[in-house]
């Protein structure tokens, strides 16, 4: 997947920005003997203070944007979210959600909850992105029922954990994910230098430390031939581990893009699976322009469940998107929103299909419940439970 020929002009504003990460990056690289690590370059290439892709201001939800994403697509996946929350809240009365973009998913579950009278207590959002937050905030402090309930952002756990539900919509893969290459004698670990013309290039060099050790582990029984290359998610552990000091009773909900181990390093898939996303034209190069395009790999949902097993928590539900939104009654809320306002049930029936169809995201897309504390099994979690595909 090149970068294709007839990308849209970025602005001299915006390749600005990018000029001046792409020195910092240079910087990181010198001061990394020649060579950093896949993982620090997309670290700096989102998340750099001012200049990373998720931390420069720059639009990047929606039709202006660079992508769309289920709760920006249509409430409907708010409310079937909310649905499975409903039964959650059973364990606490806290969301907790990270990374909410744009608020349209707070925004969606709340009004839902409202219109059932089942509002939770507090709903805490979790966000890097200055801007981001701000977004939020105006979004949300503008719902009708807003004093209704606490609605605040953390920078971190609370002091004490709270009990509830935890929502994460894309995060996992927006975590900074090494990559790696198989070559005649082993795994190289691939990161970044500067060529002689001062330009940013891949590089390998052989995999040691904690990187061998996961490829080692993870990788056992996947047959990978010299050449092929992809991602390793380091990252996705950790942060699943620090969930009980967010939530120590009650249900993490986890969507992303990605599927079973075997999938991800299907050895048809010898180029990974990193996209890059500008103006809503997808590509596989992370170097282009830094700053300007969003960087995601897809989730290894094997590893995700058993670091949350490692973890202490519990795998209580997977499935593909399609059938987690169906088990949570995505038809009759669309029958009621048409119901409400024929007007728009065109324009509904449309976004239901992009949520739900394989060919869009019905099956690309997985949602997984991760158990924390003594919880019990989320009964309508997934039409089709698909845990043993894991
Ligand atoms: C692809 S966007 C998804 C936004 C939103 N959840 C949605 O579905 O529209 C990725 C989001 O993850 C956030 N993010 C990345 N790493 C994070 C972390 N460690 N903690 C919380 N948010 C994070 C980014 O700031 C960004 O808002």
């Amino acid at each position: 997947m090149d970068v294709p020929s007839r990308l849209p002009d970025p602005s001299p504003a915006e390749l600005a920005v990018s000029a001046a990460l792409s020195e910092r990056i240079k910087i990181a690289v010198a001061a990394a003997q020649g060579f950093l690590p896949f993982e620090a370059f997309m670290a700096e290439a989102l998340f750099a203070q001012g200049l990373g892709y998720y931390l420069n201001g720059s639009r990047k939800f929606g039709a202006a944007g660079d992508f769309v994403t289920a709760p920006e697509i249509s409430p409907l996946f708010g409310q079937a979210v909310a649905r499975q929350c409903l039964q959650a809240q059973a364990y606490g009365d806290t969301i907790i959600e990270f990374g909410g973009g744009t608020g349209k998913l707070a925004a969606s579950v709340l009004t839902a909850l409202a219109g059932l009278n089942a509002l939770p207590a507090r709903y805490l959002m979790l966000e890097l992105s200055p801007d981001l937050r701000e977004t939020q905030r105006q979004l949300l402090q503008a719902l009708p029922f807003a004093n209704e309930l606490e609605i605040d952002w953390i920078s971190d756990a609370p002091a004490t954990p709270a009990r509830g539900i935890i929502l994460a919509n894309e995060i996992l893969d927006a975590l900074p994910t090494a990559a790696f290459e198989r070559d005649d004698a082993g795994f190289l670990e691939r990161g970044i230098g500067v060529d002689d013309n001062g330009a940013l290039r891949w590089q390998a060099r052989p995999a040691g430390g904690r990187l061998a050790a996961a490829l080692t582990e993870r990788l056992a029984g996947c047959s990978l031939t010299p050449g092929y290359h992809a991602e390793i998610n380091l990252q996705q552990s950790l942060w699943v581990a620090d969930l009980p000091r967010f939530i120590d009773r009650g249900v993490a909900l986890l969507f992303d893009y990605g599927g079973p181990r075997r999938e991800i390093y299907h050895p048809d898939r010898h180029d990974g699976t990193l996209r890059c996303y500008w103006r809503h034209r997808l590509h596989a190069d992370p170097l282009w322009l830094p700053g300007l395009q969003d960087i995601t790999a897809s989730v290894d949902f094997t590893h995700v469940a058993e670091a949350a097993i490692d973890a202490g928590l519990q795998l209580a539900g997977y499935a593909t998107q399609a059938s987690f939104l169906l088990a949570n009654g995505i038809e009759s809320h669309l029958q009621a929103a048409m119901a409400a306002d024929p007007a728009s049930a065109m324009r509904l029936a449309a976004q239901a299909r992009v949520l739900l169809l394989p060919s869009e995201m019905g099956t690309s897309f997985k949602a997984m419940a991760l158990g924390i504390g003594d919880v019990t099994g989320l009964t309508n979690f997934a039409l089709r439970d698909e845990r043993h595909q894991l």
